[in-house]
């Protein structure tokens, strides 16, 4: 049987060029560099020039991950973009992204689900390039997290950054098994009753203000390792597949303890997990395809190989992907 599949022909990422150490937040906060690399494995994040919006950061990913599968952005008719930091309230980043990237008129909307935002946008996408009704989709995520920190709790602002990635999906011909290249399956979650342990506290229809992140981050520790784990088992069912023949897991980097957590649960070797947590922290929607180019830009990933992706965030949220690249 012919199937379509959602096919990722390139992949690019993009870091804005300011570094900030650990050593440079304990003049911010009262912090250690010891203490942030013990409790998360972080040594720095990057930050985004005052005069960077996100759909700078969004374009930047775009137009190398277009250059990577061979498209012009005149090819684009889907652009989905993961953030939770969108340059306005309206209109969505994705349509600003269109109009800067130079695209033609085509289906452009934003994704909110926090951290877990790029597993969700790469889902949605399957429902549009599977189905033939989008040949060429742009699925971004994008962040500027460091404009959402509370610049004096210093539980939550030593552990975010910014940055940018994105995927390039394209239809592709399967014979419907696990032999296809392209997204094989997923599994999406959200739980509504845990909003209290990560949010921002402000927003349009509340306080009229953009607000700033809250986080009882032993809390949502508490909860990642379990839900993620099941996300994962239930996105290889849907794919029918086990994690056992996965080549390369890369998971939303918010912890190295949450990473090295849900590989042993689940008994993944550790050789095969992509970590940037300790260069690009936790840079939210933005984090998964940022490690995917990484990986693939070192020659780590290959094409054929089987790529398990995962997040959590706030909501909270939590998802994970099955694809062959
Ligand atoms: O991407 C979205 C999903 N988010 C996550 O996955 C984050 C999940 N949570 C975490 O990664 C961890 O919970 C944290 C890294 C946020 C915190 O690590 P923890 O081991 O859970 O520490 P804790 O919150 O229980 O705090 C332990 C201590 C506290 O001091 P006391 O009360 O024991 O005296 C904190 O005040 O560490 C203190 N602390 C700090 N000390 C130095 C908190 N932040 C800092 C800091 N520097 N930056």
């Amino acid at each position: 049987m012919s199937v379509l599949r959602s096919v990722v022909t390139g992949v690019g990422g993009y870091l804005p060029d300011e570094v900030v150490t650990n050593a440079d937040l304990t003049k911010v906060v009262d912090t250690s560099d010891e203490w942030i690399r013990e409790r998360t494995g972080i040594r720095q994040r990057r930050r985004a020039a005052p005069e960077q919006a996100v759909s700078d950061l969004a374009v930047e990913a775009a137009r190398k991950a277009l250059a990577a599968a061979g498209r012009e952005p005149s090819d684009v008719d889907l652009i989905i973009v993961a953030t939770t930091t969108p340059d306005l309230t309206f209109p969505a980043t994705a349509v600003i992204v269109q109009r800067k990237l130079g695209c033609p008129v085509g289906v452009a909307f934003d994704v909110q689900a926090v951290c877990s935002g790029f597993v969700y946008a790469l889902s949605t996408a399957d429902g549009f390039v599977a189905r033939g009704r989008a040949k060429c989709a742009l699925v971004i995520g994008a962040e500027i997290m460091t404009r959402l920190m509370d610049w004096t709790d210093r539980s939550t602002c030593v552990l975010f950054g910014d940055g940018a990635g994105a995927v390039v999906v394209e239809p592709g011909e399967g014979r419907g098994d696990t032999t296809d290249q392209g997204l094989l399956g997923f599994a999406l979650r959200a739980d509504g009753s845990k909003q209290d342990l990560l949010y921002v506290d402000g927003g349009v229809s509340t306080t009229g203000q953009v607000g700033k992140l809250r986080m009882q981050g032993n809390q949502v520790f508490r909860h990642a390792v379990v839900n993620i784990a099941e996300a994962i088992t239930a996105a290889a069912a849907d794919a029918g597949v086990l994690v056992e023949e996965v080549d390369w897991f890369i998971p939303h980097q918010a912890n190295l303890r949450i990473l090295d957590g849900v590989a042993k649960r689940l008994g993944i070797d550790e050789k095969k997990v992509v970590v940037t947590v300790g260069e690009h922290a936790n840079t939210s929607a933005a984090s998964i395809p940022l490690a995917m180019a990484q990986a693939v830009n070192d020659g780590r990933i290959q094409r054929g190989q089987m790529l398990l992706l995962e997040a959590m965030g706030g909501g909270l949220t939590w998802g994970a992907c099955v694809l062959r690249y």
